[in-house]
């Protein structure tokens, strides 16, 4: 990525320069930015550009939204998770305490800048884990796309344009019918109810995990529950899980399926016996709000875990 001092068009604005990471994502990070655009004589007219990966459109956006009753901002994402996913759908959120993104509000930014440039100097690992949300769009709303993906492989960052345009079609479709997230936008959850759990697993035992590598398993044992209780066929069940193994994280045992399904139990959607899920009939038609009971959960998690790792 250019020097901040190096980027040109940008030469009479104030930086505000902060650490990288989500740990970073909080109150005091949010305050020293209030602090800072207060300091800077930011009036309600001013505007907050978002230059940085998903961290930095969540926490920009959060702070814009809630300054002065809210200022305009613009997202300028470099990550591919953040261009794919997090700079659009107007979800602005800190971290708080242990809680991910508990503290937060909907506010659309005024621009989303999306220049595949920066993915340049993305580390790897960061780049394959981004592109799982891309995947996941495919997987939900696009068999064409799959398809695509599957034939032409992980595209550079200069050919990864037109993949990113038409997954971001797919989010702008869905999040423009249910923007609050009552009902249709939970389809987008495919993959996180299992894959929220293993990161919380992770971050209890330690281990570093990245969020695409979370979501690819948590795809991968969805897809196992969608195949064993909603007629997802076999031959696209074998697809998906040759494609998405390559995204996972590898390190899990079988040993670890108990404190998965107490993550899930955990989960804010679920309440009382049943679980609730995203799941798919068929490559590209994904619906939300099935309930499963733990035992077909644990099913498929040792199906997946037993065969595949
Ligand atoms: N609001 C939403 O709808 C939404 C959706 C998904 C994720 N998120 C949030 O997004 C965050 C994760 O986003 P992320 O994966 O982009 O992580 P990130 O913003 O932490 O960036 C990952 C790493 O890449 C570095 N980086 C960023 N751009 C770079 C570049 N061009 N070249 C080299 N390094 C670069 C960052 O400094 C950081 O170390 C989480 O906080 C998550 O909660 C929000």
């Amino acid at each position: 990525m250019p020097k901040f001092e190096e980027l040109s068009g940008l030469k009479n604005i104030e930086p505000i320069l902060i650490p990288e990471g989500d740990d970073f994502k909080n109150l005091q990070t949010a305050e020293f930015i209030w602090e800072s655009l207060f300091k800077k004589k930011a009036d309600r007219y001013a505007l907050l550009i978002n230059l940085g990966g998903g961290m930095i459109n969540d926490l920009g956006g959060f702070c814009a939204g809630t300054y002065f009753r809210g200022i305009d901002f613009v997202h300028v994402p470099t990550t591919v998770l953040a261009q794919v996913d997090a700079s659009i759908g107007g979800k602005v959120a800190i971290d708080y305490k242990k809680y991910k993104n508990l503290i937060g509000l909907f506010k659309n930014p005024a621009y989303v800048f999306i220049e595949t440039q920066f993915l340049q100097t993305l580390p790897e690992n960061q780049y394959r884990s981004g592109f799982v949300e891309l995947l996941k769009h495919a997987i939900i709303a696009s068999p064409h796309l799959l398809s695509e993906i599957e034939k032409k492989g992980v595209p550079k960052w200069d050919k990864i344009y037109p993949f990113l345009e038409k997954s971001l079609m797919i989010k702008r479709q869905i999040i423009e019918a249910d923007p609050y997230d009552h009902n249709k936008r939970q389809v987008l959850n495919f993959g996180h109810s299992v894959g929220h759990a293993v990161e919380s697993l992770c971050s209890e035992l330690n281990q570093k995990i990245l969020h695409g590598e979370a979501v690819a398993f948590g795809m991968m044992v969805e897809s196992m529950l969608s195949y064993q209780t909603n007629d997802f066929p076999k031959e696209d069940l074998d697809r998906l899980m040759s494609l998405l193994h390559d995204f996972s994280y590898k390190k899990i045992k079988l040993k670890h399926v108990d404190g998965i399904l107490d993550g899930i139990k955990r989960d804010k959607k679920n309440f009382g016996k049943e679980l609730k899920f995203t799941l798919i009939r068929d490559i590209g038609n994904a619906h939300y709000g099935y309930s499963r009971g733990p035992d077909a959960v644990r099913n498929a998690l040792e199906l997946v875990i037993d065969n595949y790792f």
